[in-house]
């Protein structure tokens, strides 16, 4: 299983890159895990969707192709999902109920410095995940609120709640993504 993590911040120190590494040193033993960075994406423009892409929305692609699964750990801006995390979703989407989202098991992961934790955030990724025909992991919503509790100075999560919450989940999310991939 190779599993891809995604963050909807660029932010040098964002808690939502630190929860997709903190997920990455929980996942169970041989799942390799991969990020990529969403900074270099241009703002799409369907003049520049062309055969031959930007050079970082092919390594975007290619990275999701390579991919057996995701984990998208995003912050909540104004209510719901930023504008690069959608700009990615939105260059990866084409063609239509065939791009590389298609069928890609993934989970949805936020954290907030705020009491809410991303909630409105993952409901409205659900939506826009269910126009690319990505199957999102049904479980509770996995929220962390008050972030900036729950990591210490260099990344790590040293909230031991949030750490078993975390590991339960991710672990939980592979097993799912590996019955879809087998079927
Ligand atoms: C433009 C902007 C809008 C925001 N809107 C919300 C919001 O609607 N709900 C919320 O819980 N936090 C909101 N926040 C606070 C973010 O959740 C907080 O800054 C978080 O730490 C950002 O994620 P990051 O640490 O991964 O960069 C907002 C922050 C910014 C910069």
């Amino acid at each position: 299983m190779k599993l891809l993590g995604i963050s909807g911040s660029l932010r040098n120190g964002s808690f939502n890159t630190k929860l997709v590494y903190a997920a990455a040193r929980r996942l169970p033993k041989g799942v390799e895990f991969s990020f990529v960075n969403c900074a270099d994406l241009p703002l799409y423009n369907k003049d520049l969707d062309l055969e031959v892409k930007p050079q970082a929305v092919q390594n975007l692609l290619d990275s999701i192709l390579a991919s057996d699964c995701l984990l998208i750990a995003s912050p909540e801006y104004n209510y719901s999902i930023p504008g690069v995390l959608k700009n990615a979703l939105d260059w990866v989407s084409r063609p239509a109920y065939k791009s590389v989202l298609a069928g890609k098991p993934t989970a949805i992961v936020s954290a907030s410095i705020g009491p809410v934790g991303g909630a409105r955030m993952q409901v409205h990724l659900r939506d826009v995940l269910s126009a690319t025909l990505t199957p999102v992991v049904q479980a509770p919503h996995f929220l962390v609120p008050q972030a900036q509790e729950k990591f210490d100075g260099e990344g790590n999560l040293v909230d031991e709640d949030t750490g078993r919450r975390l590991e339960r989940y991710i672990q939980d999310f592979i097993v799912w993504a590996e019955s879809l991939s087998v079927r």
